[in-house]
């Protein structure tokens, strides 16, 4: 992966939760789409096994409906998002409901305020297409170094296997990201190079596929495998 674009800004979706909450939604997506994330991931749940207790993060959490519906699962859950905004929000929606999830706001690219080997399970629902360039080995090295060996990392991103003919608007053939302005806004690889990156950090494949969402964009769904300690 060898994005060249000079410009990462990823406080920029702070603006993005003020229009997302002007607009009524209940987080980054709208209820449907939220409602269709959760069905994706009780579908990758379902091929792993957890401890009930299980301790988990959801990494690029938002405003928090994926943390809170890990929550209602029984497991100990730990929310991270490098939007101050969307942390805001999810703590209030926490205050609401009475729920104990832990939000952090944190760059998962950098250092987080985790011990290694925290985690059960890290779930990250299309935050991965959001980390740029290099940004996103140390964002892979985070997940691999706070989970608990032989535990899991499941993952939704974005995907792309086109040269740019039929690609989204504001996509960069030579560098993979959609760039708005002068800023790379999200990080489009092809399946099997983000598969790769991802087994760069040291984990194994156990799972995964392409699909279509609603726009015809490809959306790659996988569950990888810290290895067991020998
Ligand atoms: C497409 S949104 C998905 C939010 C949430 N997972 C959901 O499903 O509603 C991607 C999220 O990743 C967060 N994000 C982007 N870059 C990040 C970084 N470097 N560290 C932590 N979070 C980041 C964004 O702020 C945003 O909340």
């Amino acid at each position: 992966m060898n994005c060249k674009i000079p410009i990462i800004d990823y406080l920029l979706h702070n603006k993005a939760y003020r229009m997302r909450k002007q607009k009524g939604f209940p987080g980054w997506d709208s209820k449907e789409d939220t409602e269709k994330s959760i069905r994706e991931m009780e579908e990758l749940f379902a091929m792993i096994s957890l401890p009930k207790q299980a301790t988990v993060l959801d990494l690029g959490c938002g405003a928090g409906n994926l943390s809170f519906w890990l929550e209602s699962k029984g497991y100990e859950v730990y929310a991270a998002d490098v939007a101050a905004e969307a942390i805001d929000w999810a703590r209030d929606e926490a205050n609401k409901r009475g729920s104990s999830v832990r939000f952090t706001v944190s760059d998962a690219s950098g250092t987080m305020p985790y011990a290694n080997e925290s985690f059960h399970l890290i779930m990250d629902n299309h935050a991965l297409h959001c980390i740029i360039g290099k940004d996103r080995a140390g964002y892979l090295q985070n997940i691999y170094k706070y989970l608990k060996p032989g535990t899991h990392y499941i993952v939704s991103t974005m995907s792309y296997e086109g040269d740019g003919n039929d690609a989204p608007p504001g996509f960069d053939p030579h560098s993979r990201c959609i760039v708005r302005g002068k800023v790379a806004t999200r990080y489009l690889g092809t399946a099997k190079s983000i598969l790769t990156e991802i087994a760069s950090a040291g984990f194994s494949i156990l799972h995964n596929r392409v699909e279509r969402d609603n726009e015809g964009n490809a959306e790659l769904f996988v569950i990888a495998q810290k290895p067991h300690i020998n």
